[in-house]
């Protein structure tokens, strides 16, 4: 251990040193995030500060992707953000073509945009029921909460409460999970609400639940049919038996009466019992 410690020491120095020379790294200066309004166009800046540093061009990232280069050397970048909201939402990078390259990250945010995955969802007393939101926006949804909107207002709903509500939740999405469905209890309108810096945003889902019988009549109808399909083979089979019937024996034993002594003695002790 003392020894891996040692080695590990002249690795950490090093270390310090890259961040010191990285803070006296050229300064970026960027867009104030109140610059930034949903709704309305953003022009992105970035004004490198160093004037001594060759730039050999520029370039705008979205995430990982390119969305803009040039090659211009001058110390000032812009990106037009045409409108922003939840798509255009996200990190920007802008990156001066320098040796080293040096960038700085804006981000463009927006409060969530939550959708409901269906607007209405259906399921069967007895089984579970799952509704989905989500939200595609920058930044991430901190908080999910779901409730249940009535008639006398808006009920929260608890994870884990009465052993048949379960939330699952990650930064884009949030699942309920309904266990055992009620018809009385559990039908209705249901909210999903996230949150994030910028404020709450919420969608609502519908939720059916059908009673096992009437999940049962398509199922029923098919029985009562392939009964009525039956019967009505039986008696046709039944009528058509007389005239056939006497043939099929002849037709059957004629091929075994060709046949050897043995055999036949053998059919006929068969037949007999
Ligand atoms: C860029 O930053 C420098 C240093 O702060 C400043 O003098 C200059 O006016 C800025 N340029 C623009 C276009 O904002
Ligand atoms: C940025 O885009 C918006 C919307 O397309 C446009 O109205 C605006 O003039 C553009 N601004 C610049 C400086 O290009
Ligand atoms: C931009 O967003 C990231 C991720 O949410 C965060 O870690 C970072 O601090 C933000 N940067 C600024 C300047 O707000
Ligand atoms: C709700 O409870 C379940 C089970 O106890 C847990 O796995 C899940 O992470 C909880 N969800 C939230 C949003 O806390
Ligand atoms: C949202 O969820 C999808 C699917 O899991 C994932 O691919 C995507 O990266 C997530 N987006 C954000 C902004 O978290
Ligand atoms: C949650 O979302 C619903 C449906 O959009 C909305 O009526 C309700 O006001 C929201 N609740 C909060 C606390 O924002």
């Amino acid at each position: 251990m003392r020894s891996i410690g040692l080695i590990a020491l002249p690795a950490v120095l090093l270390l310090l040193c890259g961040r010191g020379s990285e803070g006296s790294a050229p300064i970026i200066i960027t867009n104030s995030p109140e610059e930034i309004v949903e709704g309305t166009y953003v022009i992105l800046s970035c004004n490198l500060t160093d004037p001594t540093l060759p730039i050999s061009g520029h370039e705008w990232l979205k995430g990982s992707k390119v969305v803009q280069e040039d090659k211009d050397s001058s110390q000032i970048m812009f990106y037009n953000v045409s409108e922003v909201n939840a798509e255009s939402s996200g990190q920007y990078t802008c990156k001066f073509l320098t040796t080293p390259e040096v960038g700085e990250v804006i981000n463009v945010t927006v409060s969530p945009h939550v959708i409901a995955y269906k607007k209405s969802e259906h399921g069967n007393e007895g089984d579970t029921g799952v509704l989905t939101c989500k939200s595609s926006s920058f930044p991430p949804v901190e908080l999910w909460a779901w409730s249940l909107v009535t008639e006398g207002g808006i009920e929260p709903i608890v994870n884990g409460s009465k052993d048949r509500f379960i939330i699952k939740s990650s930064g884009n999405k949030t699942e309920l999970r309904i266990l055992k469905l009620d018809i009385e209890a559990d039908q209705g309108t249901y909210a999903c609400n996230g949150t994030n810096f910028l404020g709450t945003t919420g969608a609502t889902v519908s939720l059916r639940v059908r009673s096992r019988l009437a999940a049962l009549w398509p199922f029923l109808g098919i029985v009562a049919e392939v009964i009525i399909l039956v019967t009505i083979i039986f008696i046709y089979e039944k009528r058509r038996k007389p005239d056939e019937a006497p043939e099929d024996e002849d037709g059957g034993s004629a091929p075994l009466k060709s046949n050897s002594g043995a055999n036949h003695d053998n059919v006929r002790q068969r037949n007999s019992s």
